[in-house]
């Protein structure tokens, strides 16, 4: 791999041991990829933040860095951590979990990276622009900044994204490299997507049947963010699908490359029901509502609000939302958010379904409407999931 002389430097340790280490590992990365050389990122996003998710090791990770006192070199933020920073104990976290995720937090705030601590870093002003090459690495994350934003990522480690914050840069192969964003599949959708969890089911569709292969959608109408983020995140978890077009709608559609499409297929009712009906495991009463996955944006939570209108959550069931604590604190959130609370509905801020321990701890049977948070909340069998919309949750649980 060519390498400018900064960067030679860099790796043979001139700037220091951490740094070494470092441009090791995404040099080594680039090369398994056939990388010819390194790129400059604008930004990253880094996972690895729950201590639910990471546990120990990483303590070893960052005393490493700590001794060189390594900072980013770019704008960084966080991924979620395993809990809300400040209602911890009301979600049920436990005090020496909660030291730990505290310490982390600490160990990436003294690197520079801002402690944002959310999956959808594109709704608090951290939007990407076409062409910008990232290193970013929360699953759904790299799949709207390459969709929906037609900047450039592959879907980094929590490792190898946090290397390319601090060395600012990344191997230049797969999604960074023009030809590898072409579409090889046509997909017809001939059904209805106007709940969001339609665009779930079909991400999720979509996902298990041909993974890892970039799709071109035809045949969607509407595509508000909150949409095509649930369609991306679902893709991405069913099938690590990093990048997709939506004909008419996403920045790159319009002139990609057609040429290497070798397949069409169709996305009917049948298809639609076969994944509702997959996630529609529970038999009795479910205790718990996770909304928030990707995290909510503003319209989500409105929706809720709205919908919900004089009505309360029922007696028994917990309503809980995840979003980024930024979005919460803006005076759009506030009118509505104490209201919410009222009524019986908790905004968690900072932590998602997925990343924290007290789900699979505390709770059996959960609704929700997003695919991605219905595949990992059941696959180690600890909890039963119902997909749904939103509305028919709404309806379901509130009186
Ligand atoms: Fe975000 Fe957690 Fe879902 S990180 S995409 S809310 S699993």
């Amino acid at each position: 791999m060519f390498l400018t002389k900064e960067q030679q430097m860099m790796l043979d340790g001139e700037y220091g041991f951490a740094i070494a280490k470092l441009t090791k590992l995404v040099v080594k990365i680039g090369e398994v990829n056939d990388a010819t050389k390194l790129i400059p990122i604008k930004n990253a996003q880094i996972a690895g933040v729950s201590y639910f998710t990471v546990g120990d090791p990483i303590f070893s990770f960052f005393n490493m860095l700590s001794k060189d006192k390594v900072k980013v070199s770019v704008p960084s933020w966080l991924n979620p951590a395993g809990m809300d920073m400040e209602r911890w104990e009301e979600m049920g976290v436990l005090e020496s979990f909660a030291d730990k995720q505290r310490r982390i937090i600490q160990h990436y705030k003294e690197m520079g990276i801002e402690t944002t601590l959310t999956c959808t870093p594109y709704l608090i002003g951290h939007q990407p622009k076409l062409g910008d090459h990232l290193a970013w690495s929360e699953s759904s994350a790299v799949s709207m900044a390459n969709a929906y934003y037609g900047a450039r990522t592959n879907r980094e480690g929590g490792p190898s994204s946090l290397a390319s914050a601090i060395i600012g840069y990344t191997a230049d192969y797969g999604l960074h490299k023009v030809e590898n964003r072409v579409p090889s599949i046509i997909v017809d959708v001939n059904t209805s997507t106007a709940n969001f969890s339609d665009f779930s089911a079909l991400g999720y569709w979509y996902g298990e049947k041909f993974h890892g292969v970039i799709p071109y959608f035809k045949g969607i109408k509407n595509t508000h963010i909150d949409q095509v983020k649930m369609l991306g995140a679902a893709m991405a978890a069913s099938g690590s699908v990093a990048h997709f077009h939506i004909e008419n709608h996403t920045p790159e559609a319009r002139k990609v490359d057609m040429n290497y499409v070798t397949n069409i297929v169709s996305f009917d009712e049948k298809d639609k029901k076969q994944v509702y009906d997959h996630f529609n495991q529970i038999k009795e009463d479910a205790n718990l509502v996770v909304i928030g996955c990707p995290h909510s944006s503003l319209e989500d939570i409105q929706y809720i609000h709205s919908t919900l209108g004089e009505k309360s959550i029922k007696e028994g069931i917990e309503f809980w939302i995840f979003s980024s604590q930024k979005l919460m604190q803006t005076d759009d959130a506030k009118k509505f958010l104490t209201n919410l609370e009222v009524k019986g509905v908790k905004i968690f801020t900072d932590t998602c379904m997925v990343v924290t321990p007290v789900i699979r701890r505390n709770y059996k049977n959960i609704l929700t409407n997003s695919a991605k948070a219905a595949f990992y909340l059941t696959r180690d069998g600890t909890n039963k999931v119902n997909l749904l919309s939103l509305f028919e949750i709404m309806e379901g649980v509130s009186e």
